[in-house]
Order: C-alpha cells, then structure tokens, then sequence
C-alpha cells in the first residue's frame, strides 16, 4: 500500500520508522510518502494559513497551497486515492473503516492544523477522488499529525505480512466478525505467581474449551464494565445461556431466550 501525508510538521511522522510499521515499510509491504505543505507555499514566508470569513479565533489554512498539494499527489489520469481528513467534525474511525482502508492501493493523508482547512478543498477534491473526513474521537487535537499517524498504525498492522501471527488480527477488540464487539479479557504471562498474585487456574488447565469459554465470560464482563453500550449491539440469538447469565451477574439482563424455556 502506497501512503502520502501532507502536514506543515512532517518530522512528526518519526515514530513510522521505528517498530512494526518501520519494519513493514524496510520490507516494502507499506511505502510511506511525508510531504510538507509548504512545498505548494510560494509566498517568501510560505504562508499556510490566514483568517477566517466571519471572524472568529484562530487561522484557517489557506485554500491555494493544499489544491497544489492534492494537484500533484493526485494527478488526472494517475491511480486515485482516497483523500482522508481526520478533524473532529468527522465520521468516526473504527476498526471497521482500518479494515476497510486496508484493501485500498493508496490513502492520501491531509493534516489540517488551526481552526482546520478552507472547506472548499476537501468539496472541490471530491469532485475527482473519494473523500472521507475521520476523527478519532470526542475531543480535540492540536492538529491532525496525530490522528493520522493513529490511523496509519491501525491500518498498517493490517496489512498482509505485517503481524508475525495472522491470529492476532481476528481476535482483537472490534475485530469484525470476531467476539461480535466485545472488549478482549485480561492476557498473562510467566511467572505463574508475581507479587503473591497468581494467574487463573483454568489458563493452566490445558482445557481449551473451558478456556474460550472463560475467556468470553471475561469479555463479556470488561464490555459491561467499561463500554456498557456496545452490549446494546449484541445479537440476543448469538448469546447462550451462559453468557446471559454472565450478562445478569454484570447487571445486564438480557430479554428474549429465557423466557422461551
Ligand atoms: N484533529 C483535531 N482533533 C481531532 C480528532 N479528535 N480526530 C481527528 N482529527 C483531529
């Protein structure tokens, strides 16, 4: 996969070459791309931002500059990529949009800073490429260099080749399709005893279903305990006795199949 990234602080991007996704990119699996906005500045201060129409605090970055950027990274006639813009006004970033910016040939990363971009850039690219404005949560960054570097290590860790074990990738939290969406339990590993704190019993029992099956009822409890409104989202048909009755211990009951019997 092809990644660009267009920030004013491209040294930002620093910790890309450092672990997994340095790896990833010395054995070409991720060819990473930095970019500096100013490059496309072509005032003597190299001007990005200005103040915005209406008033208001803060700077606006200025239109001209990220045009010229999005001219030359993305060029008619060349493989288009999917613009994404993380600012807080955007859709949210889930596991299921890494997957799904996993499976494309290039992202093309815009990070705004100040009050963010002039709104007429991402309008205008989206006449020529598929735009997508992404935030990361409900609080705010001092630019977007963070959030893109988030997402490029939630993207790139699913790249085919990137995890030593092909495992990892289904089991995590929110993994499609896997433990529906639940919170993964509690891991360990040796001593067995750390601080007169030994590990479940049952991790040493060498009973792999009862150890799924702890290990679920473990998910089910952290889901209830620290995200209670992913429980909402169960499929009531794919919960068995035991996980309702997890669920009821936690203070969740579940209506439905109990009933039935
Ligand atoms: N830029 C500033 N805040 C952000 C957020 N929460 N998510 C994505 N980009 C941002």
């Amino acid at each position: 996969m092809r990644i660009d990234i267009v920030s004013i602080f491209p040294e930002y991007f620093a910790p890309l070459e450092v672990s997994l996704l340095g790896k990833a990119r010395r054995n070409g699996l991720l060819d990473v791309h930095l970019h500096d906005l100013r490059e496309w500045a072509h005032d003597r201060h190299r001007t990005v931002d200005d103040t915005p129409y209406g008033g208001g605090p803060g700077m606006v970055m200025k239109p001209e500059p990220w045009g010229e950027a999005l001219d030359t990274l993305a060029p008619a006639g060349g493989e288009v990529p999917r613009l994404v813009v993380p600012t807080p006004s955007g859709r949210p970033f889930t596991q299921a949009l890494a997957t799904r910016y996993a499976a494309e040939p290039r992202l093309l990363f815009a990070c705004g800073r100040y009050e963010g971009i002039d709104s007429r850039v991402v309008e205008e690219a989206r006449t020529r490429m598929p735009v997508d404005e992404v935030s990361l949560g409900d609080f705010v960054l001092a630019g977007g260099e963070v959030a893109v570097l988030v997402m490029v290590e939630a993207v790139g860790r699913l790249l085919p080749g990137v995890l030593g074990n092909a495992d990892s990738v289904a089991d995590d939290s929110f993994a499609p399709g896997a433990m529906e969406s639940l919170l993964e339990g509690p891991v360990y590993t040796k001593p067995p005893v750390w601080r007169e704190r030994p590990i479940p019993d049952i991790l040493l029992s060498g009973h792999h279903g009862a150890i799924a099956r702890w290990r679920r009822d473990e998910a089910l409890r952290r889901t209830a305990r620290n995200r209670p409104e992913l429980l909402a989202r169960l499929d009531p048909d794919a919960l068995d006795a035991h996980d309702r009755k997890v669920l009821a211990e936690a203070g969740f009951p579940v209506r439905g199949e109990d009933m039935a019997h």
